[in-house]
């Protein structure tokens, strides 16, 4: 016998039963992000993988290791599925100019890959929401967007989420701390390991990131940039930390939020859970002023943030918010001479009053009709037989709960269906 095959490690399946709470999710999100006047983009899997080079910073774990980048044999080009989406979304944007009326609020969605080991929560291919505002350089719009998060968090019925927040400050302050730290992890050359030790002089930032388990006395007494940061970054951090709170929202500064990428300046934030275990950064994001000029675009700031998918999913099933399937409201069932073609007209009918029909396929007997109807979990069977057929009536059998099996006409029974409609999300 052939082997099967199976799909790629850390790639997934999105199977029916997930999949309804996948389109729960993903209604909630484009309803709340158009909500604040936000415009979806679409954009290629596939870029040219200097992209994400020049953008995500080449001393970074996803261009470092993670990339899924390969060599197109028909013309030589170097490629890479995205690993993430604000690089192309500002490729885009620059590309059809975009920001020539004004600053701009665009979101988009889709599947992205780092070749990261596979554990809960983290996948190879994996989903990310995401929104990019452009051409806003004050920390209104970093506040407006958290509370755009706030708001989703409360419709998808999500708790126990802590908001961290930090500063990194302007490039000056980065290239400042840079040294400092530079300085510092030199001290304790002795304990640091390979990776670490090639780190230290092309970007020891990444240090602080480490689990080396040997290091984390160390990391955890290195310089701290926010208390480094330019009066300006210091202002905007105190500004957006105000009209939080004027929004009621709670936040904790943690300075050691440094985040995985290199394009960020000043504000960093990311919303993180004790309940899905080690991967429990459900959303991250912050401003990127330098980044589209280093894309060749004229100087515009930017900030926006991903949220996981697969980890919100998780979080909604965590938390009880999971709205179940809508069964259909009935299963046509039929048998006999001439049966087949009034079963297609009937459910075609029941569909058109809006109905959710599933129509028997398959051919057998009504008993193992009827035993599908059940599986199906549709609230009734409608049941088509010879005798139907010629009075020009249905009989309309209840699956769930109580009532008798009746034979009425069509309007009737759509009536009646109607009438013991339950509601579901789909
Ligand atoms: P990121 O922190 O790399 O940021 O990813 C954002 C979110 O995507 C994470 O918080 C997590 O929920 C999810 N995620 C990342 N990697 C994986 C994985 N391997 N498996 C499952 N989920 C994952 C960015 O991607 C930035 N582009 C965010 C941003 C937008 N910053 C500014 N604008």
């Amino acid at each position: 016998m052939n082997t099967k095959i199976q799909a790629i490690r850390g790639m997934n399946d999105i199977l029916p039963q997930d999949s309804i709470v996948w389109a729960q999710l993903e209604a909630n999100i484009r309803n709340v992000f158009g909500q604040y006047g936000y415009q979806e983009i679409r954009f290629p899997i596939v870029e040219a993988t200097g992209l994400f080079i020049r953008s995500l910073g080449e001393v970074t774990d996803i261009v470092e290791k993670e990339m899924y980048t390969f060599i197109d044999n028909l013309n030589g080009e170097s490629l890479t599925l995205r690993p993430e989406g604000t690089a192309s979304t500002l490729r885009a944007v620059l590309e059809h100019n975009l920001l020539y009326d004004g600053p701009k609020r665009l979101w988009y969605s889709g599947p992205m890959f780092r070749h990261e080991k596979p554990q809960r929560g983290r996948y190879r291919q994996f989903h990310q929401f995401g929104l990019e505002a452009l051409g806003f350089p004050g920390p209104d719009v970093e506040a407006e967007q958290i509370i755009l998060t706030v708001r989703l968090w409360r419709e998808l019925g999500l708790t126990d989420l802590q908001l961290q927040i930090n500063s990194l400050g302007d490039a000056d302050a980065r290239t400042k701390h840079r040294a400092k730290l530079v300085e510092y992890f030199s001290r304790y050359d002795e304990q640091l390991g390979e990776e670490e030790k090639r780190r230290l002089h092309t970007n020891p930032l990444r240090i602080l990131d480490s689990k080396n388990p040997a290091l984390q006395d160390i990391i955890a007494a290195a310089p701290i940039l926010l208390r480094d940061i330019d009066a300006e970054s210091r202002h905007h951090f105190d500004q957006l930390q105000s009209l939080l709170r004027g929004a009621g929202i709670a936040f904790i500064i943690n300075p050691r939020l440094v985040r995985g990428l290199d394009y960020y300046n000043r504000t960093v934030f990311e919303w993180v859970t004790t309940k899905l275990g080690s991967q429990g950064t459900i959303c991250a994001g912050g401003r990127y002023d330098g980044l589209i000029e280093q894309l060749g675009g004229k100087p515009q700031p930017g900030c926006g943030f991903a949220m996981g998918v697969e980890r919100l999913i998780e979080m909604m099933k965590e938390c009880g918010s999971v709205t179940a399937a809508k069964p259909p409201d009935a299963y046509v069932a039929y048998q006999g001479e001439g049966t087949m073609q009034a079963a297609f007209t009937t459910t075609e009918a029941l569909r058109d009053s809006g109905l959710k029909v599933v129509l028997h396929a398959g051919g057998g007997g009504f008993k193992s009709q009827l035993k599908r109807a059940d599986v199906s979990a549709a609230r009734y069977a409608v049941i088509l037989g010879e005798d139907e057929i010629r009075n020009g009536k249905l009989s309309l059998k209840p699956l769930r709960g109580q009532g008798e099996q009746a034979t009425i006409e069509l309007a009737q029974a759509i009536e009646s269906i109607k009438q013991g409609q339950t509601h579901g999300s789909l």
